[in-house]
């Protein structure tokens, strides 16, 4: 038997004083997103949408609210607010009003838990369908237990009760079965006995309290006992941020050398969440892919490589760079120490060097731009020579100014295209020049200021205006 209609119940609403942090505890990222994006994530993927999901918010719910609503583009999650948060079954309470009432059964999973996986999920409710105890658990055994609830059982094997750590005795802190916090419970039975909760010694109401009560009815309480339970233990502290990280990263890692990406030193290399990347694909060492990247095939990566919300396409070569925001069409090599800014865009076979700055400009296919120098504002037709040191002056103090360089072009080295500027096709600057007015195509223009010095070309292929020998001094 299978459950039709789970719905799902995501607590958010504590502070989280144990991160030390001004920011609330789910706020916090790993591999480029926060721990509720995780969370929310994994139980889209289990088949729980937006619409049956229930999110109890309270420090800060404002911020953890817009979290959920903007990283998922407005999508329908019930919000209940918590407050005062008197613990974790006064907030499960809170959340009554939202839950569908044809739910069959209510997951609870608490915000903190990133490394929570669709597979669990999944494998919870198979769980909850299979049993006719009102609360399912989910527990593992751990060699260091540290301040988890403990998993207390009768001598027949029976769940008896979930004593938290604080609470605990000697002998039950010795118990090394630990209560993950992700659990399930049969809707009715919640709703009718979450007001029976009596208060711990701290005053809250805990949703662990629940077990004891479906014990002591005599309805009892079922077990997921997980080989991997860290994966659903919730993260407190920085520290225990950094290693659900370390987790996360090596997930991401190893699932992408399942698809055919080689990876050079999972240790060093940092990508999120988000990204996809396509087989035959190398990524050297040191290399971070960041947001919504996408890699194609056969590209070489790093190292020492920064790519963020960037589009790569097939057989592309990112070697010591920083991208943000670009897009290289295929067969593309940048690098080294290139910086290819929001809306920089390269077509096929463009050839991007040592120290360059490209920002909101395109090169056309079979341009090259080899040596340090500056584009922005910049429309680079196709085949395209852009010499060592040449720098589009777009900026006048006030406002940004377009330049538009022609097909086949030639930009001497050390070239200054003071904008708005447009350099023909076929035509070229000599070195040092300082282009304040437009250039004719196949013109030749020199000086400072620039003016005509005769013919350059009048093809459009590019392939005169590629010689680098001569007067030109393209520093090719
Ligand atoms: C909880 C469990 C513990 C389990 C551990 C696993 C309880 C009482 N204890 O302890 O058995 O071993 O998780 O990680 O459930 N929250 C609210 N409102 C509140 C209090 C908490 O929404 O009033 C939310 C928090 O934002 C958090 C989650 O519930 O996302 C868990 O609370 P937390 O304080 O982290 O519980 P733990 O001490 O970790
Ligand atoms: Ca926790």
């Amino acid at each position: 038997m299978t459950l039709a209609n789970p719905a799902a119940v995501v607590l958010a609403a504590g502070k989280g004083t144990r991160m030390k942090s001004g920011r609330h505890k789910v706020l916090h990222r790993l591999a480029g997103k926060s721990m509720l994006w995780h969370v929310l994530t994994a139980l889209r993927q289990a088949g729980i949408p937006p619409e049956r999901t229930t999110i109890v918010i309270g420090d800060s719910a404002a911020e953890v609210r817009a979290e959920a609503e903007t990283q998922f583009q407005g999508a329908p999650y019930a919000f209940a607010l918590q407050e005062p948060q008197l613990g974790t079954g006064h907030a499960a309470l809170q959340a009554q009003p939202h839950v569908p009432a044809d739910a069959d059964a209510i997951v609870v999973a608490y915000g903190d838990t990133p490394l929570l996986q669709a597979g669990t999920i999944t494998s919870l409710l198979d769980q909850v369908a299979q049993s006719t105890a009102p609360v399912t658990l989910v527990t593992g055994i751990l060699d260091d237990p540290q301040d988890l609830g403990r998993i207390v059982r009768s001598p027949d094997g029976a769940v008896h009760e979930i004593v938290e750590f604080r609470d605990a005795t000697p002998e039950q802190r010795a118990i090394r079965e630990v209560n993950s916090g992700f659990c399930a419970f049969r809707p009715a039975w919640l709703w009718e006995q979450l007001p029976n909760v009596t208060p711990a010694r701290n005053g809250e109401l805990y949703l662990t309290a629940l077990t004891g009560l479906a014990v002591r009815s005599g309805a009892g309480a079922g077990t997921l006992v997980l080989e991997n339970v860290l994966e659903t233990i919730g993260v407190n502290t920085r520290e225990q941020l950094a290693d659900a990280e370390a987790t996360l990263r090596r997930r991401i890692t190893r699932t992408l050398m399942t698809t055919g990406v080689a990876i050079q030193d999972p240790a060093t290399t940092y990508i999120d969440a988000t990204v996809v990347v396509g087989p035959d694909t190398t990524i050297h060492a040191n290399t971070h892919l960041r947001g919504d990247t996408q890699v194609g095939a056969d590209c070489e990566i790093g190292p020492n490589a920064i790519v963020t919300s960037s589009a790569i396409g097939d057989r592309c070569r990112v070697f010591a760079s920083v991208l943000d925001g670009a897009t290289l069409e295929e067969d593309v090599t940048v690098g080294p120490f290139a910086h290819l800014r929001p809306g920089a865009r390269c077509g096929r076979g463009v050839e991007v060097g040592t120290g360059s700055e490209i920002k909101a400009s395109s090169l056309g296919a079979g341009s090259r731009m080899h040596h340090f120098g500056y584009l922005g504002d910049t429309t680079v037709g196709q085949n395209v020579n852009v010499g060592a040191g040449a720098i589009t002056c777009n900026y006048d103090g006030k406002r940004k100014h377009a330049t538009r360089i022609g097909d086949g072009a030639f930009i001497g080295s050390g070239s200054l295209l003071i904008a708005p500027v447009e350099v023909g096709a076929a035509a070229l600057t000599g070195a040092g020049a300082v282009v304040t007015r437009d250039v004719a195509p196949g013109a030749k223009v020199a000086g400072v200021p620039a003016r005509p010095i005769g013919t350059h070309g009048a093809d459009s292929t590019g392939s005169g205006a590629s010689d680098s020998s001569g007067n030109s001094g393209s520093g090719q």
